[in-house]
């Protein structure tokens, strides 16, 4: 993480349901250091309070315009101008309109009008209004001028509808945030993409370990979970090699996809991806292969024992590539599927393995989470464990590429 501390941020939050993640985002800058100054519009007043963005960000919250103006408190000009960043979020449709039009008519669209520092805005609204002529005309106007962006996700939303509209997850805002007031900054980049120029390396799916031509050993595993967190790795600017096992999903859209059968060939193929800055190994790995896997199909010949199977253990994946060593990634992430003792197996599994995180999941048979659309998760790292919601799949891939983005930033 960079340090922030001794910037100054003016957070303006304004209208809908996501005002709440504005408080985590306070959170996290505070915790880097950096100094939040709030301005809360009317709308945005009905979701959050100014009491609790004032106990978060330790300093007094602004929301109306013309008491500013009375010159025994800091007035607006003053206001729009100590911070070294403008950040809207949630920025509603409405704030975004304001902007593009060059309207003044309440405290935050004054600011945003006086300002002479870069402004950063977080969209989020409803995927309907976020695709209409009229918000995306005024996008385009606003990114003209120069205004950085970060998000909208895309997912499920509070209006039961699905698709991009939701605010980014608060981790990758601080990332737009901290690149944006990195002393190299160069304010012509547009920092909606934290990754870029990271490489990450995600492994998924089952491997095959062949006994002979036409048979085969395989974990369960649909590819789900790690094909969607290649596809929100690349989402947030990273080049992605995606490594993965048998699975019947499409190629998620711009990743590199290497397809492996065997435990073995899938740690070739990671070792041959490196260098990386991250690696996700979601892969459900065999344990074991055949010995001595047959080079013609085992005859079934009646009366005769079946065969048996002599097993070796596969290597281990992640134990390698997160192995101490010039080549070992920054940021190593592994998997614990378990159905017992859930969250100390699976630390005592990031320590031995050497993995910076884990994520835990239950996979008891009565969670349907094998195979399914969602999961339940634990994110387990030497500060310790943060319990996840029930989550689709691809809202855990998002919040882990944003927590990744976080990270590497
Ligand atoms: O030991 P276990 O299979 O439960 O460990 C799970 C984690 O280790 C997952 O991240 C999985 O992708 C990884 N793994 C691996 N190579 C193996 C076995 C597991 O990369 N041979």
């Amino acid at each position: 993480m960079n340090d922030l501390s001794g910037k100054r941020v003016l957070l303006i939050v304004s209208g809908g349901i996501a005002a709440y993640k504005a408080l985590e985002l306070i959170r996290l800058l505070r915790g880097g250091g950096c100094g939040v100054t709030c301005v809360l519009t009317d709308a945005g007043k009905h979701f959050v309070t100014p009491l609790s963005l004032q106990a978060l960000s330790e300093s007094k919250v602004y929301a109306d315009l013309f008491p500013l103006t009375d010159e025994s408190e800091m007035g607006h000009i003053q206001l729009s101008r100590s911070a070294d960043l403008v950040v809207v979020a949630p920025a509603s449709a409405d704030i975004l309109a304001k902007m593009a039009a060059g309207l003044a008519d309440d405290l935050a669209s004054t600011l945003l009008l006086a300002t002479d520092k870069p402004v950063l805005v977080a969209p989020a609204m409803n995927v309907r209004m976020w695709q209409h002529a009229a918000t995306v005309a005024n996008m385009a106007r606003l990114s003209a001028r120069g205004i950085h962006v970060v998000g909208p996700d895309e997912g499920a939303m509070a209006c039961n509808e699905f698709g991009p509209g939701r605010l980014a997850e608060p981790p990758a805002i601080l990332a737009a945030i901290e690149a944006l007031l990195a002393p190299h900054h160069d304010l012509g980049l547009v920092p909606a993409r934290p990754l870029a120029g990271r490489h990450a390396l995600v492994t998924s799916g089952p491997t095959h370990e062949p006994i002979d031509p036409v048979r085969y050993i395989a974990n369960r595993s649909s590819g789900r979970q790690g094909h969607a967190i290649a596809a929100s790795l690349a989402g947030l600017g990273a080049r992605v090699t995606l490594v993965s096992g048998p699975v019947s999903m499409p190629d998620p859209a711009g990743v590199t996809v290497q397809r492996v059968e065997s435990a073995r060939q899938m740690l070739e193929a990671c070792q041959a991806a490196l260098p990386a800055d991250v690696a996700v190994f979601a892969a459900a790995v065999a344990d074991w292969h055949v010995a001595h896997a047959a080079t013609g199909k085992i005859k079934k010949v009646p009366g005769a024992a079946p065969p048996t199977l002599e097993m070796v253990p596969n290597p281990d994946i992640l134990a390698t590539i997160a192995a101490p060593g010039p080549a070992r990634p920054r940021l190593v992430i592994g998997f614990a599927a378990e159905t017992e003792n859930l969250i100390a197996n699976a630390d005592a599994k990031r320590k031995r393995k050497n993995a910076d995180w884990i994520i835990a999941n239950d996979v008891t048979p009565e969670t349907g989470i094998m195979g399914g659309e969602e999961n339940l998760v634990h994110l387990i790292t030497a500060e310790g464990v943060e319990d996840w919601p029930r989550l689709a799949k691809h809202e855990v891939a998002r919040r882990l590429a944003s927590r990744i983005a976080a990270a590497l930033a």
